[in-house]
């Protein structure tokens, strides 16, 4: 049995991982034009525009609007799917709280859905069982770059008439069957925050093929404002979430190494799986067959009765060889926070949750712990790992060196 560093044997890894630089003169480059143009604003100038149609070319659909951020993307989305006032609108309980925003924004109720024990993603079978007449649009995450199981989903959302979002902020070039994440539902839409495969800082898009909701999702991101050269207001209440040419110049420098991100995230979150696959007390993710994943992260759940430790300890054990994992992702399934679990949303109404809208319509919603066993489960029991795209090959092995190491160590010593 290896000494574990925990215990005072050697360290599996001691060379630093590899880093590399995210921005360089290509971004500068795209700045010093932006700055050129002498406007800044995204109809005056080229930058925003040449973005979003490189970016829909990249994913072969028609529509590419930018936003502000992956919150805002989402939030258009729903605006443009036409979710409102009373309408339920069924979610995953793991994920970022901007997947949610929107939907509070828009007084419509979230309805969680459980998840796949293996893939911590949405499937038909848990959607189907929170769909009422109030739902109006399933809004599935690809969780760390990992694609849901779509054809039965769109199969359930057709037969409801259902609109379906794909939040791919986590997800960028992940491919189901052939496809791309986000060209699969009727809107995808996507973050460039600084913690994203690229960053733009802050900023997001939403992608369609459909010319009405693509209409629909240009006014949502603009105040209602129909840029189309009529120059009038429509009069429905819409955010501002423009994307200015700053953002849009960097995002096109960006969008350039973005095919190199994904591939070397793939590779390296594949090859990781399969070499710690056949080891006892741990649960790689899984991929859906025919699918491709770009790993935002890399996640496994842990047996602890198996494996005879805790998970506090294994993941000790892991830092200590120099592996930098974390015991958890989110600390707790998002319903279960005081905005929903006491529904304060808004101070001091408990809207949308008991609007009166939604009360007319037989609505009701209690929130917290045990809605989404599986959900909980999956957090209870997960071990996390960065994955990037500048990892050396011998960073990798050693990654695989350390949980093999860790891994079979407790389950010798059991
Ligand atoms: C799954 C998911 N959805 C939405 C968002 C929101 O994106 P942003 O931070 O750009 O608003 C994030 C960001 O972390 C995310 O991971």
């Amino acid at each position: 049995m290896a000494q574990l560093a925990l215990h005072g044997g050697p360290k599996v890894k001691r060379k630093p991982f590899g880093t590399g630089r995210r921005f360089g003169l290509e971004e500068i480059k795209e700045l010093a034009e932006a700055l050129e143009q002498n406007t800044l604003f995204y109809t005056k100038g080229k930058k925003v525009q040449q973005f979003c149609e490189a970016f829909a070319a990249r994913y072969g659909v028609r529509h590419c609007i930018a936003t502000t951020s992956g919150t805002a993307s989402i939030h258009v989305a729903l605006g443009a799917a036409g979710v409102g006032v009373g309408d339920e609108v069924i979610t995953s309980p793991i994920t970022d709280q901007g997947t949610l925003i929107g939907i509070l924004y828009q007084n419509a109720v979230p309805k969680f859905a459980d998840l796949d024990l293996d893939t911590y993603n949405l499937t038909a079978e848990y959607i189907e069982a929170q769909i009422t007449p109030r739902t109006k649009a399933i809004l599935v995450v690809h969780l760390a770059g990992n694609p849901c199981d779509m054809a039965p989903i769109m199969d359930l959302a057709r037969q409801h008439g259902l609109a379906v979002i794909e939040d791919c902020a986590q997800s960028y070039l992940c491919e189901y069957r052939g496809q791309l994440a986000g060209t699969i539902g009727d809107l995808g839409a996507f973050s460039l925050n600084d913690f994203k495969h690229i960053s733009a800082g802050d900023a997001g898009m939403v992608i369609t093929d459909d010319d009405e909701l693509a209409d629909r999702c240009a006014l949502y991101a603009d105040k209602a404002y129909d840029r189309t050269g009529q120059m009038r207001h429509v009069h429905f209440l819409a955010p501002n979430y423009r994307m200015c040419e700053l953002h849009g110049a960097v995002a096109l420098a960006q969008l350039k190494k973005l095919d190199w991100i994904c591939q070397r995230r793939h590779e390296i979150g594949d090859y990781l799986t399969a070499r710690v696959s056949d080891l006892p007390g741990i649960h790689p993710p899984k991929v859906l067959e025919g699918c491709k994943s770009t790993y935002w992260f890399w996640m496994m759940r842990l047996d602890e009765e198996v494996l005879g430790v805790s998970r506090q300890e294994y993941v000790q054990a892991l830092n200590a060889e120099g592996i930098p994992a974390s015991a958890g992702y989110i600390s707790e399934p998002v319903y279960n926070v005081p905005l929903f679990t006491r529904k304060n949303a808004y101070p001091n109404f408990p809207c949308p949750f008991e609007c009166p809208v939604y009360r007319e319509r037989g609505g009701e919603v209690e929130y917290g712990l045990g809605l989404c066993p599986n959900a909980e489960e999956i957090l209870r029991t997960c071990v996390r790992l960065p994955c990037s795209e500048f990892w050396t090959d011998e960073d990798v092995e050693e990654l695989i060196t350390a949980i093999r190491k860790v891994t079979e160590y407790y389950w010798e010593r059991k």
